[in-house]
């Protein structure tokens, strides 16, 4: 099938990719002729797993990038819009991307087309798009307006598409239904898994995946409360974990006890410092936003997201609670990503906890694989790159832990307490069992566990009394 993908950002470039590896006719189209030619030129401008590969496999034959979205519209058989919404100050999405986007496809349509929303976006905004489409000029039976909200998850985005728990369609007619159908065919009938060179399948992956056909509405709120169910899940495990720091339980096993739950699940209870990214503290706000538009003050949402804001502040007690003054102090910060395995450092807790310890005048030696160059555009000079994690530790007062990336819970620890002015790490993501952190020499501080204290620490090390759990 032909298809046009407008926005190439992070969710229109994975779609655009992967719907050229199922074997469609891609039209990628943007309005920054900038970003247009470094794609053309073979340029991959997020670090994603597989998007390179996808994107050579393609580029220039299933895949095109063009400014001229009229063009790529009249061409094609279903547009997908895949363009920002970004929060506004009162945190409601801001929409006018989409209409815009809408207003111009309204001139391009010459024969059925399915118009698609593949951005997140509030409840009724397919309306307000097919209301845009028509009030521009397009014939009513010309077109459709369909809702296919994407569950991708930054540096798994490929995987994510290609393997996905399910796909949502959200349609108002069985024609437009049946377009969305054509195109996921290849996964919903298992022929993509055949291909010899498909992209790997991930362990956890259940193919072939299953369609769901909802209203448009449904389509849209199940976008939304997808998010918000996953952020709660994290407050309500870091809620948790605060009362296992107030009287001495174990959150990980609180975790496992609770987790083997099949009707909880495991996954999404990883206590830290709170969760960030561009989509979750974004969609929570919007969420909240519209349901308080329709009628509907959704308080708990609040609660989510206070409970978020509050594991930074506990946290960046927690250091002081070990180091005492900061002022002056140099520490070590391993993560700046708003999670491990991307580049991208919005919203993101570890940025977010660097520029208080910048205000409260520590120094910062930090390393991050991916995320360090996205970093200098925010942080000040008083922050030192290092070219690993063992050199942001060199000569540091403390190592601070800010992202869970996979590379961190492998390190040599005993080189890095060899390396440590003090042998003090306080994870913010629980990567490290603390016995084995106390019996390498550390004094080790996480999220919702007994702080584990070597046997052999030097008397200035120590500190008096217990973390602080208020
Ligand atoms: C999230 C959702 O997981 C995707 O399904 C959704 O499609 C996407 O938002 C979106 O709306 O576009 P993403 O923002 O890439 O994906 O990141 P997640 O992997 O969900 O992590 C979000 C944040 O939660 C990170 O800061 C992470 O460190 C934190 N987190 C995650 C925890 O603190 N604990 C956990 O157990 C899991």
């Amino acid at each position: 099938m032909r298809i046009a993908v407008v926005g190439s950002g992070y969710v229109g470039l994975v779609t655009g990719a992967c719907f050229a590896d199922l074997g469609h006719e891609v039209v990628l189209v943007d309005n920054d002729e900038q970003k247009l030619s470094a794609l053309r030129d073979g340029e991959v401008p997020i670090h994603e797993r597989f998007l390179p590969e996808l994107l050579a496999r393609h580029r220039g034959q299933r895949i095109k990038f063009s400014g001229d979205l009229q063009g790529a519209v009249r061409d094609s058989a279903a547009v997908f819009i895949a363009v920002g919404t970004p929060p506004t100050e009162t945190g409601d999405a801001d929409l006018s991307y989409v209409e815009s986007v809408a207003r111009e496809i309204s001139g391009a349509v010459d024969s059925y087309k399915v118009v698609v929303e593949k951005s997140t976006v509030p409840v009724y905004t397919s309306q307000w798009v097919r209301t845009v489409i028509m009030r521009n000029g397009a014939d009513p039976a010309s077109f459709d307006v369909a809702s296919n909200p994407e569950f991708l998850r930054e540096g798994t985005a490929v995987s994510d598409f290609l393997f996905p728990d399910r796909i949502v369609v959200g349609a108002e007619s069985d024609r437009c239904a049946q377009v969305l159908r054509e195109i996921y065919a290849p996964l919903t009938s298992g022929a993509y898994y055949a291909q010899p060179d498909a992209i790997p399948r991930p362990d956890r992956a259940q193919i072939p995946p299953r369609l769901i056909v909802t209203s448009t509405k449904s389509a849209e709120l199940i976008k939304h409360a997808s998010n918000a169910f996953l952020a709660m899940k994290i407050s309500f495990i870091n809620a948790v974990a605060s009362v296992c720091e107030s009287v001495g339980a174990d959150v990980q096993q609180v975790c496992e006890g609770i987790g083997t739950d099949s009707r909880i699940g495991p996954r999404f209870l990883n206590p830290g410092i709170g969760y960030g990214g561009s989509c979750f503290p974004k969609d929570l706000m919007a969420f909240r936003a519209v349901a308080k538009e329709c009628g509907y003050d959704f308080r708990l949402l609040d609660e989510v997201i206070r409970i978020n804001e509050e594991q930074r502040h506990r946290f960046l007690r927690k250091v002081r609670g070990v180091l005492w003054t900061l002022r002056g102090k140099r520490l070590g910060v391993l993560g700046l990503a708003f999670k491990g395995g991307t580049d991208d450092i919005r919203e993101s807790p570890a940025i977010l906890l660097v520029q208080e310890l910048l205000r409260e005048g520590c120094r910062i030696s930090a390393y991050d694989p991916a995320a360090m160059e996205r970093a200098k555009e925010v942080l000040n000079s008083n922050v030192e790159y290092t070219l690993d994690a063992y050199e942001a530790a060199s000569g540091a007062d403390a190592l601070l832990v800010l992202t869970e990336w996979e590379e961190f819970a492998a390190l040599d620890l005993a080189r890095l307490r060899k390396l440590l002015k003090y042998p003090i790490v306080i994870d913010g993501r629980n990567l490290y069992d603390p016995a084995v952190m106390a019996a390498h020499g550390f004094s080790y501080h996480s999220v919702g566990r007994p702080e584990a204290q070597a046997n052999d620490l030097p008397a200035g090390a120590r500190r008096p009394g217990k973390t602080e759990h208020s």
